[in-house]
């Protein structure tokens, strides 16, 4: 089990999860960065309204917590189509497909969270759902089982993945539009941690967002947070705003440090260093030396390491650059 952190990108609190819903943004217009992915959502979002079409079906991938479900919210109000949410690994069988796809409107966005996570079974009845709109099941056991063709509306599948590369390539190819979703901008974080805070009747300077904005790992969900947290430290100290300082105490209690990482990243690192000289280290083993799942290691902690190049991956493994030796204070070896 995963150790609760404050820096985790993972969204699996029901009470964040709610107030990531007062503070998610309706309209593209609202929304803030990924500028690219929005210009083009844009433009096809208006094409298949123009043409009284279904948009076509949308791939977001990119690590968690920067806004695909939000943005999947976004783009079924612009579309002014209703949205039904789920999971991959919420529909375990065929049957759960064909109940959700069942209640689907003309036009209507479905959204299918960690989509690399679908049974392989219910995978492929949605080949030829999102292709020609209808699924072919079997019925019934033995004698009795007979198949039955269910023709569906047009719909918009809107896929989310955090690992693109665990998609089956017929399943990837029959998404007309695919979006990559980078890290935030500093900028960005910043316009982000100003709006919630106004949306959160919070006073906040801009040295204060952008305090928060460099330790929030390019991240809105962290922001978001670290936001919450650093109000309650500026409560309790009476202070009506949220100044630089305030959020650098607040911070440095959390133990967050000025590039965003928190302890168990820093466990990482050192790890790598005290026992392994830097690296090369497999994901198997660091992921055994911190007592946690390789798909932990891979999808929640490695990829902002080597997003801000801390870490380094080699076909032998992954190596401790030297960026993080000089901001963790140790001597880069030699060799
Ligand atoms: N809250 C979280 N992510 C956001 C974004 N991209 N734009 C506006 N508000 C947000």
């Amino acid at each position: 089990m995963a150790e609760e952190r404050i820096v985790s990108a993972e969204n699996t609190d029901f009470a964040e999860a709610s107030i990531e819903k007062t503070l998610r943004p309706q309209v593209l217009a609202q929304y803030i960065g990924q500028d690219r992915v929005k210009n083009e959502l844009t433009v096809y979002i208006a094409a298949a309204k123009k043409r009284e079409e279904s948009l076509d079906h949308v791939l977001l991938y990119g690590p968690p917590g920067l806004g695909k479900t939000t943005l999947a919210m976004v783009i079924a109000n612009e579309l002014q189509v209703q949205i039904r949410t789920t999971s991959g690994p919420a529909i375990e069988r065929p049957g759960d497909l064909v109940a959700i796809l069942n209640e689907l409107q003309p036009g209507d966005v479905l959204f299918i969270d960690e989509i690399h996570r679908l049974p392989k079974i219910v995978e492929e009845l949605l080949y030829s759902a999102m292709e020609d709109f209808y699924i072919d099941i079997i019925v019934g056991q033995g004698p009795t089982a007979h198949p039955v063709h269910f023709p569906l509306p047009p719909f918009t599948l809107i896929g989310a993945t955090t690992r693109a590369g665990l998609l089956s390539a017929p399943l990837r190819d029959r998404f007309g539009i695919v979006e990559h979703m980078a890290y935030y901008e500093e900028a960005d974080l910043v316009d982000i941690v100003e709006r919630s805070a106004g949306v959160f009747n919070m006073a906040i300077v801009p040295d204060g967002a952008l305090e928060i904005a460099r330790r929030s790992r390019g991240t809105p969900r962290i922001a978001n947070r670290l936001l919450k947290r650093i109000r309650d430290y500026a409560q309790v100290a009476d202070q009506a705003a949220i100044d630089q300082p305030i959020a650098d105490h607040a911070l440095k209690q959390l133990q967050i440090d000025i590039r965003g990482l928190d302890s168990i990243d820093r466990k990482i690192l050192k790890m790598m260093i005290d026992y392994y000289q830097g690296g090369p280290v497999g994901l198997k083993t660091i992921a055994a030396n911190i007592g946690e799942e390789i798909e932990t290691v891979e999808e929640v902690y490695e990829p902002y390491l080597l997003q801000i190049g801390f870490l380094k991956r080699t076909p032998r493994g992954r190596v401790v650059t030297l960026a993080a030796y000089t901001h963790l204070g140790l001597p880069y070896p030699e060799n």
